[in-house]
């Protein structure tokens, strides 16, 4: 499968997983979870749309370990914080937690200078100028 395929149905995995944590918190009129939740739908959803958008419009990078490397880090940064935050704003493990969160947080980081270096080496033909 194509990466912008791959990280557009991850993209609507958290769309789905973030607006349950939204409705739950509606539903249970607790809304200690929202900075989980603007983080899965922000980090999960959002940005991961937009590298798929990425792959699709403006780069060429099918072929390159760099591009299949980033996309994993991305995934597995995300869902680290996903969870993490979720179990942090619920109470549970918190001081363990701490160093996974701050991880996942250099992940995502990561990820995105991953992506700009894609963007800067391999532009689609045409896209460059
Ligand atoms: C089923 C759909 C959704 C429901 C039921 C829902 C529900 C909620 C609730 C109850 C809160 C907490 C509000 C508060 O206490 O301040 C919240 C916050 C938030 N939601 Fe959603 N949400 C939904 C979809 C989305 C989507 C699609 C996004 C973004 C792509 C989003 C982004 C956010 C953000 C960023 C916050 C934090 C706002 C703040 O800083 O106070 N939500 N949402
Ligand atoms: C490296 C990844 C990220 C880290 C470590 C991070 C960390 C944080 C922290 C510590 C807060 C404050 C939470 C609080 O009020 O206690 C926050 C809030 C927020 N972040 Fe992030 N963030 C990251 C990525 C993003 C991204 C990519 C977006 C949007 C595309 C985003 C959108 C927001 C928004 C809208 C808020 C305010 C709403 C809220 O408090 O939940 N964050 N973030």
């Amino acid at each position: 499968m194509k990466l912008d395929r791959k990280f557009l149905l991850c993209s609507l995995a958290y769309a789905i997983a973030g607006m349950c944590v939204g409705i739950y918190m509606a539903a249970s009129k607790s809304h200690s979870e929202f900075i989980a939740h603007a983080h899965i739908l922000l980090v999960g959803f959002v940005v991961s749309f937009i590298y798929s958008l990425i792959h699709r419009l403006w780069i060429e990078a099918e072929a390159v370990a760099m591009a299949r490397f980033q996309f994993y880090l991305h995934q597995l940064s995300a869902l680290v914080m996903s969870v993490g935050l979720l179990l942090f704003y619920g109470g549970l493990f918190q001081a363990a937690l701490d160093p996974i969160l701050a991880a996942s947080a250099f992940g995502v980081l990561v990820s995105a200078l991953i992506m700009l270096y894609l963007v800067i080496k391999f532009p689609k033909v045409g896209v460059a100028n």
